[in-house]
């Protein structure tokens, strides 16, 4: 079965470290040879090694059987269906309480063809979206997979910081990038 594209359009003013983490993060889920990072004007050199790199916004491409994620979106992404697009796209945009809904304005609405689905009613990482989805076209239905609200990740024996978004859990463990947690306790 041939793999889907998952292409991550980047949507913040820079690579912010943040970014870079779950970015290389989802390579390592679903291969560098399925992932295209769009919109990169500036600094695309640290993503090569992860993926296609692409200056051009997914706006101005011209794609078929396209499925955008977007937590605003009304339907929900079935296995049925996931198996029917050749690309998902998604926002490489950084999660915010309350949620400004910047893939739906500044995503979604401006892709050509494309039907927008949820994978539930709260924002994920963008990484753990790109599992999430992954998972779904291998068939499994969204209540079948687990999820974690907030995570917390111990800095030494006194300090903690909270990590207030809703995580896929993988093997029982949440799904935070390494790299992500080692610059926490940094
Ligand atoms: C951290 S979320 C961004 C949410 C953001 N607050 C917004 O304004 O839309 C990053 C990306 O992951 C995907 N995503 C996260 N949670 C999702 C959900 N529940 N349903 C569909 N897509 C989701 C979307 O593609 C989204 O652009």
């Amino acid at each position: 079965m041939k793999k889907p594209i998952f292409v991550i359009e980047h949507l913040e003013q820079k690579i912010w470290k943040w970014c870079f983490f779950e970015y290389k993060n989802i390579s390592k889920i679903v291969g560098k040879e399925n992932v295209w990072f769009t919109n990169l004007k500036r600094g695309t050199g640290i993503l090569r090694k992860y993926g296609k790199v692409i200056r051009k916004s997914v706006r101005e491409f011209d794609l078929e059987k396209v499925c955008v994620l977007d937590p605003e979106a009304k339907k929900t992404l079935t296995p049925k269906e996931a198996n029917k697009f050749d690309y998902f796209v998604f926002g490489g945009i950084l999660g915010d309480y309350p949620s400004r809904k910047r893939t739906k304005k500044e995503l979604t609405k401006f892709i050509k063809n494309a039907r927008a689905r949820s994978i539930g009613k709260e924002q994920l990482a963008t990484d753990n979206a790109v599992y999430v989805v992954n998972e779904i076209v291998k068939g499994k239905k969204i209540g079948d997979l687990k999820f974690k609200n907030g995570v917390e990740i111990r800095i030494n024996k006194i300090e903690s910081t909270i990590l207030p978004y809703k995580y896929a859990l993988v093997k029982g463990k949440p799904l935070v990038s390494r790299d992500l947690v080692r610059y926490f306790k940094k």
